[in-house]
């Protein structure tokens, strides 16, 4: 089947090879690598900030680099009072997503990208740094009042999220898995909400409106929200036993099990599964949830083995055992894909052709037009 008709059965550009990219391979089977590093290196090696730091300047950082880059996303931490007050006035209730995309469209009003995009690095490190700060003040804000500040001992976003997010200093084996899951989350390739920021920076947009867009792609139950929705799975069965049966029923009802499935991914699975879950296992302290997690991904093994778990799946349940709210386990994933997101708007900006794809027309014949009185 060429191309063409596999796309027209399948549609979503599936199969479709819409440009090049030196950044990431995945779904090739030469597994999932950032400029050429394998990610189960790169989640077993390095902070976050290393990585972010690749995909920025397309080099693993030395020890200075990584300082000196450190330090520019710290200082860039702070709300400013603009920020603050629009933050202030989102209700309890909006999805933190939401919070997340007018927070970055706003940014781009009051710190707006130079035109010539100068300054393209400077932002990208501002949005690293501010994000958390984000999430953060906004959940501690509109649940309790509290304005909090963006000092920390914390030197790096995965430590400052946590702790800024529970208020207290958070273990250190919490700060190692969710470097784990910013490295792994950090990026994929031509993934729906990546291409979004693509198209942007294609146009000649601006920083800022292409990663708002991207939010909007990523929020998504087909994509980012993904994790939200398999938390959402997992945890409405109250025991192993009801979980086979459940998933049994969706099955045969075609229903769709978040975290399961991928595009690119198929019986090889998302080499990113094995790493997550490792650390969901050892962070586990409700083990009956993780044996429904298991439960859930030795059925879909042996009924569906073309959908393996994402990795959404094993994310849900490790941000869980951390205690962060469900609402914000995609938010974390912006946290982490910002950096993948603005790997490719600056590679789309070295070499940038607008990108505008044509459609097959299933639509009428020529009509013949009929005025208003006639109609
Ligand atoms: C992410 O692209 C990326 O790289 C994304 C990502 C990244 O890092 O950026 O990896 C992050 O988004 C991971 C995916 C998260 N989404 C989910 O977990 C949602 C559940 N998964 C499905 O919606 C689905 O698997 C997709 C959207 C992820 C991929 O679907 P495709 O490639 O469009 O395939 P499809 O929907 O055409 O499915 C083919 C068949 C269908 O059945 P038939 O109509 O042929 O009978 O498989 C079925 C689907 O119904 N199917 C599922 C299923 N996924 C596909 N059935 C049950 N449960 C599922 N999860």
């Amino acid at each position: 089947m060429s191309i063409s008709e596999a796309t027209k059965k399948q549609g979503g550009l599936a199969g479709v090879v819409a440009g090049e990219s030196a950044i990431c391979t995945c779904g090739t089977g030469n597994g999932l690598n950032y400029y050429g590093y394998a990610i189960e290196d790169l989640a077993e090696h390095c902070e976050f900030e290393e990585v972010a730091y690749l995909l920025q300047y397309a080099k693993l950082p030395n020890a200075n680099e990584l300082k000196e880059y450190k330090s520019k996303i710290i200082a860039s931490r702070p709300l400013s009072v603009e920020l603050k007050a629009m933050l202030k006035l989102i209700p309890k209730g909006v999805h933190p997503m939401n919070v997340c995309q007018s927070a970055v469209a706003l940014l781009g009003t009051l710190e707006a990208e130079k035109d010539d995009f100068s300054d393209q690095d400077e932002k990208i490190i501002r949005l690293l740094g501010v994000l958390p700060s984000v999430i953060c003040f906004w959940h501690n804000y509109i649940n309790g009042g509290k304005e909090i500040d963006f000092e920390s001992k914390e030197d790096t976003i995965a430590g400052y999220f946590l702790e800024k997010l529970h208020q207290k200093t958070p273990p250190a084996e919490f700060v190692k898995a969710m470097h784990c899951s910013l490295i792994l989350y950090a990026e994929h390739e031509f993934n729906a909400s990546t291409f979004t920021a693509r198209i942007c920076a294609s146009t000649k947009s601006d920083i800022f409106s292409a990663v708002a867009g991207a939010i909007g792609a990523l929020r998504g139950p087909l994509h980012g929200g993904a994790n939200e929705a398999a938390f959402g799975l997992i945890s409405s069965f109250d025991n192993v036993e009801d979980a086979i049966a459940g998933v049994n029923d969706k099955l045969a009802n075609k229903e769709l099990l978040m975290g399961f499935g991928h595009r690119v991914y198929g019986l090889g699975g998302d080499p990113r599964n094995a790493v997550i879950k490792k650390w969901s296992k050892a962070l586990s302290n409700d083990h009956k949830l993780f044996a429904i997690s298991e439960a859930i991904e030795n059925v879909m093994k042996e009924k569906r083995p073309s959908l393996p778990p994402n990795a959404d799946f094993y994310s849900a349940s490790a941000y869980h055992f951390m205690g962060i709210p469900t609402e914000y386990f995609t938010p974390i994933f912006i946290m982490s894909r910002v950096s993948g997101w603005c790997a490719h708007i600056k590679e789309q900006r070295a070499n940038n052709k607008l990108i505008r794809p044509s459609s097959n027309y299933i639509g009428p014949e020529p009509m013949k037009f009929i005025q208003i009185h006639q109609r």
